[in-house]
């Protein structure tokens, strides 16, 4: 039974719940589980896809949405025990239990400050809220996970694999700006959770990644050997990890082109989005067959639903 949306560790069974989304996705009359039901989604950052999505899967369901911007709202006080003498108006444990007045979910998008690696990593603002909400919590990026994407993710693959068993490849690609880890660490904790696929990451030295995300993947620093016969290919620019936070390239090498594509077993190309088009992929290869993008994008709303609609059956 799933009481929270977190990480993958609140589902019992992945490929149970890609299952659940796929016959939710091809079961044309709507459930109303959440007839009468509010969710409230807080964004601290800029979204489309995962404010969208969840807005429309929420009102399929039958949920009224509220969505507020966190900017918009008082500044909140993190601290335990804080002597809120400074500038900042709410406690974070406050807002938490007031959200829970009006909401029966509480959607959170709170991305990593790329400052410091053992704050980010403690993830407190969602930790926090898990902790003090009276209602279920839906991670909607946190500052090291983005289960969402990720179960979207799983469910595309699980439409487009023609065998059980893939060679998955999480390739780096460069980006002009410091990204945050999330979106790769939540993609591998999800993908090591299926079935026997096998799971190369390639990237170039320094962008290692917490090895609590790495275990039982190999690590393949040339990227074009990586690629051979790769079955689907997920490519993610994230900022180092070790030196935390920091852009150690932007080698356009690394870029995804046709030619790279080419050494795969004519792979499916997949991203999260949104994408700086021609830095991460080429436009050849984005806009070609072999491109899952928009799937991707449409399964997020699929995902959104069922994660809500196991969440409002709990009660
Ligand atoms: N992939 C994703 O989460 O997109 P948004 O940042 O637009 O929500």
């Amino acid at each position: 039974m799933m009481h929270n949306f977190y990480s993958v560790k609140d589902v019992q069974s992945v490929p149970d719940l890609v299952q659940a989304a796929i016959s939710l996705k091809n079961n044309t009359s709507d459930s109303q589980v959440g007839a009468g039901k509010t969710a409230v989604l807080l964004f601290f950052n800029p979204s489309l896809r995962t404010r969208l999505s969840t807005q429309k899967a929420a009102q399929s369901l039958g949920m009224h949405v509220i969505t507020l911007n966190a900017s918009e709202a008082w500044k909140w006080e993190m601290t335990p025990n804080a002597i809120m003498n400074a500038d900042k108006a709410e406690h974070i444990i406050d807002a938490a239990k007031v959200i829970s007045q009006y909401a029966d979910v509480i959607g959170i998008r709170a991305f990593a400050s790329l400052e410091n690696a053992a704050k980010d990593y403690e993830d407190q603002l969602l930790q926090t809220f898990i902790q003090y909400a009276e209602v279920p919590v839906v991670n909607l990026e946190s500052s090291i996970l983005h289960p969402c994407q990720s179960l979207a993710d799983l469910i595309t693959i699980a439409e487009h694999q023609t065998k059980s068993k893939n060679k998955i490849v999480v390739s780096w690609a460069p980006h002009p700006k410091a990204l945050p880890q999330a979106v790769t660490n939540s993609f591998l904790e999800w993908i090591t959770h299926t079935t026997d696929n096998e799971v190369t990451i390639t990237h170039p030295p320094g962008y290692e990644l917490a090895e609590r995300f790495t275990a039982g993947c190999k690590i393949q620093h040339d990227q074009a050997k990586a690629f051979e016969e790769a079955d689907f290919v997920y490519v993610k620019n994230w900022s180092s990890y070790k030196d935390y936070g920091k852009v150690l390239s932007t080698a356009p090498s690394w870029t995804i082109d046709q030619q790279l594509m080419d050494r795969t077993n004519q792979a499916k190309i997949m991203h999260c989005l949104p994408i700086r088009r021609n830095v991460i992929i080429t436009d050849e290869v984005l806009d070609g067959p072999q491109s899952l993008v928009y799937k991707q994008a449409e399964n997020r709303t699929h995902a959104a639903k069922v994660v809500l609609k196991q969440l409002l059956a709990n009660g």
